[in-house]
């Protein structure tokens, strides 16, 4: 895949150093990542190596204890989950938090329901129906997510057409970046291509991706760089087209040393 990065283009996203304990565990020691506009980068590592809570400090879910953010260059401080949005932010997580009961559109729009325009509706707070249908409808399409009706519950729908719902309506809300936390893991093979098609779509949108995967195979052929992380720090970042299953593998596991002086310290390689 023809990444559209340059190598001159500015991220739109840094993570520096950051640290996060949960009292005298250490969930991430040092890890930094960046990324590029129109960008799908990879974030790998064992399991508690530290990517959901890297994740949920890039989505303000969580404080870091330490290190910095910066979009598009301006350090920025995510205090709470509506910041991260308002800086263009929208996480995926992995329970989804689809309401079943709802209708594809209502969920798309869980949460911020659009005010009516009619002053009379508005005071009663009554959220526009038809454009909520509209817009739903146009972003499902422009993803070629094919559910079977934007207006019946999602409760009888697929993994994978759920899953597609809850990208979509992260597409709708976040116009910079897009963060998944395994997206596929729960899916079956057809359900996963449509998932991976959804995310080429993102890129297609200027919209950037920070996806996190057990399946390297998978990444190999959304992403255009894949960050490492082994024991809470970021060890490696790779270009897909210059790594393969097995080094991405081998850095994972400790067998292939990182980049970082610690990591050739730990493995007591010379720098
Ligand atoms: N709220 C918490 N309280 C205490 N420890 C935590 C908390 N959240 C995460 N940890 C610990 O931090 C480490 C990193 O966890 P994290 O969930 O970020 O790993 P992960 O890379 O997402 O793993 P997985 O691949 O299994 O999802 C683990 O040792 C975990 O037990
Ligand atoms: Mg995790």
């Amino acid at each position: 895949m023809e990444s559209t990065t340059g190598a001159s283009a500015s991220p739109v996203l840094e993570a520096r150093h950051i640290k996060r304990h949960f009292g005298a565990v250490v969930a991430l020691a040092d890890a930094s990542m960046t990324l590029y506009p129109r960008e799908v980068v990879g974030l790998v590592g064992d399991n508690g190596a530290g990517k959901s809570t890297l994740l949920k400090i890039l989505s303000g879910i969580l404080a870091p204890s330490d290190g910095e953010i910066a979009i598009d260059g301006k350090p920025v401080t995510l205090r709470r989950a509506q910041d991260a949005m308002d800086a263009g932010i929208e996480t995926v997580y992995q329970d989804l938090a689809l309401v079943d009961t709802m209708s594809a559109y209502q969920n798309v729009y869980l949460g911020r329901e659009q005010l009516s325009k009619n002053p009379i509706a508005r005071l009663f707070n009554l959220v526009d129906d038809r454009e909520m249908r509209a817009r739903a409808r146009e972003v499902l399409d422009s993803l070629k997510v094919k559910v079977p009706s934007i207006n019946v519950s999602v409760k009888g729908m697929s993994g994978g057409q759920r899953q597609c719902l809850a990208i979509a309506r992260a597409l709708l809300w976040g116009r910079r970046i897009v963060i998944l936390d395994e997206p596929t893991a729960a899916l079956g093979v057809r359900e996963t291509g449509q998932v991976l098609e959804v995310i080429a779509g993102l890129r297609e949108q200027d919209v950037s991706v920070i996806i996190v995967s057990h399946n390297m195979q998978q990444l190999m052929t959304v992403a255009d760089r894949i960050t490492v992380m082994r024991l809470g720090r970021s060890i490696a970042t790779r270009t897909v087209k210059q790594t393969d299953v097995s080094e991405i593998v081998g850095l994972i596991t400790g067998a292939v040393p990182g980049d970082s002086p610690e990591a050739r310290a730990a493995q007591q390689i010379p720098a």
